[in-house]
């Protein structure tokens, strides 16, 4: 459909600091210390959103939700974090069916038309690269990569760092486990380079040999420092993790049918018998979600399963700080 040339790749901007005006593409450009400015700019937004206060903050603009494929949490979050602030949302789902991309419109138009329309795009898209492409396309606005493809989906990570951060009240020295999907799990490529950004944080990998990380993805995250062990079996499930991450296997990653059924039978379930088995009294389990045959719905009454309590809540929390930021409202 379309390549991620030279000639359309700007260079990746870090945010030192600074929010207002950047393209959020990848994890890579933020530091702990951005990490830090935005967590206190989400407690902020808690509050708000807690006590039902009516904000202002983005009053006056208008953010493209721009997604080419589908999306619940991310699409609603954005939406709810656009509204919660004042803001208005232009909402295009499905590009394809109902826009002028129907009638053959390139990508780089369409961007260039909502760019011309809003203050901000926020893009969900199904190639990777294609955030960084549409930043390099759009001049005058921020673009917020809301997943592109198998490659990242920086927001997922801010929520979910802020739900480690709120657990344990550091972002160092955790030991966690990955499951599912590791090659196509974008949530899990930015979720690593964000825990490589602190000190000596390990991640245990579990997931059928046809699913691990690419090779590429591995050398790239050794080379920051954090400790990667993989493992393929639950019973190389250290019971010393301070939390779960769990992936679904993701079936539109996949050729055909039979290739995603064959993946998904290799998997291991989240139980409670596993949790029973394997997990500490404190660990917790979280998960990007949807869950797809991945966590047991036996689980969701265990205390210990954040994915649809704070770690929900916490995208509005975080995607509100982010957008405000940006869009140097604060
Ligand atoms: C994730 C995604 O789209 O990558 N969902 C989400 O944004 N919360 C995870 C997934 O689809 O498995």
């Amino acid at each position: 459909m379309f390549q991620v040339t030279s000639h359309t790749q700007r260079e990746l901007e870090m945010i030192r600091g600074n929010f207002k005006g950047k393209d959020i593409v990848s994890f890579d450009q933020f530091s702990t210390e951005d990490i830090d400015i935005l967590f206190d700019v989400a407690r902020q937004m808690k509050r708000i959103v807690i006590n039902n206060e009516p904000s202002h903050i983005l009053e006056g603009l208008l953010v493209s939700l721009l997604f080419y494929e589908p999306s619940s949490r991310t699409f609603g979050s954005f939406a709810a974090a656009v509204k919660r602030l004042g803001g208005q949302t232009l909402e295009i789902l499905n590009p394809e069916m109902v826009s002028s991309v129907s009638k053959g419109e390139t990508f780089e138009d369409t961007i260039r038309v909502f760019e011309a329309y809003s203050n901000a795009i926020v893009l969900r898209h199904k190639i990777p690269g294609a955030a960084r492409l549409a930043a390099g396309v759009a001049e005058f606005l921020p673009v917020i990569n809301a997943g592109d493809g198998n490659n990242e989906h920086p927001t997922q990570t801010l929520l979910d760092l802020y739900t480690l951060y709120e657990h344990f009240g550091r972002l160092d020295n955790l030991t966690g486990l990955l499951a599912g999907d590791a090659l196509n799990s974008r949530t899990m490529h930015s979720l690593i380079r964000g825990l490589s950004l602190y000190k000596n944080n390990t991640l245990y990998v579990l997931s059928p040999q046809s699913l691990r990380l690419s090779r590429e993805d591995m050398v790239t995250f050794q080379n920051r420092g954090i400790r990667i062990i993989e493992i393929s079996r639950e019973q190389d499930i250290p019971r010393d993790c301070h939390f779960w991450y769990w992936t679904r296997v993701q079936r539109e990653r996949f050729r055909t049918q039979e290739a995603w059924q064959d993946a998904q039978k290799e998997i291991v379930i989240a139980t409670p018998n596993l949790l029973d088995m394997y997990a500490g009294k404190d660990t917790i389990l979280m998960d990007p979600l949807p869950r797809v045959e991945s966590v047991d719905p036996a689980v969701d009454a265990d205390e210990r399963a954040v994915y649809l309590r704070s770690q929900i809540r916490n995208g509005v929390y975080t995607r509100m700080a982010l957008l405000a930021l940006v869009l140097g409202r604060l």
